[in-house]
């Protein structure tokens, strides 16, 4: 289970990150980057997580011409991620050339290939803003159609709520990564995330990682939390 939790790093230096990733040691092994943390501090800090061990997830969510992108991706995949992602709305040539060129850049790296995911809609998307933007589909019908996009596109999987897991789960199938944000454990604070589920019921929904941020990070004692997050995981199929 420690290597399906990825505590999210939202910070704008590394000296905070340090002092997590020290006091957490060894009960977390996956930690996420995302642009503020990646665009304050720069690469150092994926090279600091990679000295202490841990598997990271870089989450900068790419979207431009396919080009751009598998050029963007070729440079990221030197940095030594073992995930990263693109938007999925940049169509399946942009995915497939993605995959492609990580795969490509790993292989003349003799490293092992990161796996590359795709954001199907952004959760903070509503009804309404999903209507201005000219559509008339619903999102949770785009949501799904995306993510079989992505999977035919040879994508490694997808990041999605945990609500939505269950239907991209069906559609896409048992080998397929769904990666959840907004989980929260019973009694933590929902601060603003909307469409929350717990650790375990995310799971069952057909998660394979969940993202958790300040449920550890923001706590007093973030091992004690993070190990009760693990606990409440490997219960979740009991
Ligand atoms: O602190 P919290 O657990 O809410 O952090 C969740 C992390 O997942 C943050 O880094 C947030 O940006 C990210 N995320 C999210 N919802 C998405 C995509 C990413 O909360 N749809």
């Amino acid at each position: 289970m420690k290597d399906r939790l990825i505590v999210a790093l939202d910070y704008s230096s590394d000296e905070p990150v340090k002092q997590l990733v020290t006091s957490l040691d060894d009960s977390v092994s996956y930690y996420k980057v995302g642009m503020e943390l990646y665009y304050s501090v720069g690469e150092s800090i994926i090279h600091y997580l990679k000295e202490q061990q841990k598997n990271v997830f870089l989450d900068l969510k790419l979207y431009d011409i396919p080009n751009t992108v598998a050029k963007g991706l070729s440079a990221l995949t030197r940095l030594g991620a073992n995930m990263m992602n693109v938007h999925a709305s940049g169509g399946s040539l942009m995915m497939q050339k993605a995959v492609e060129a990580v795969a490509d850049e790993a292989a003349r790296l003799s490293i092992a290939r990161p796996q590359v995911i795709a954001v199907t809609i952004l959760t903070s998307m509503n009804q309404e803003q999903w209507g201005q933007m000219g559509h008339t589909s619903e999102i949770s019908d785009q949501v799904v159609r995306l993510a079989l996009l992505a999977k035919e596109s040879g994508m490694d999987g997808v990041v999605a709520s945990p609500q939505e897991a269950s239907a991209i789960r069906s559609v896409c199938g048992d080998d397929f990564l769904i990666v959840t944000p907004g989980v929260r454990p019973v009694g933590a604070a929902v601060n603003d995330q909307s469409r929350i589920a717990t650790p375990s019921s995310a799971l069952r929904q057909g998660s394979t990682h969940l993202v958790v941020g300040r449920p550890i990070t923001a706590a007093p004692d973030g091992q004690a939390a993070a190990k009760a997050i693990l606990e409440e995981m490997e219960g979740a199929f009991k």
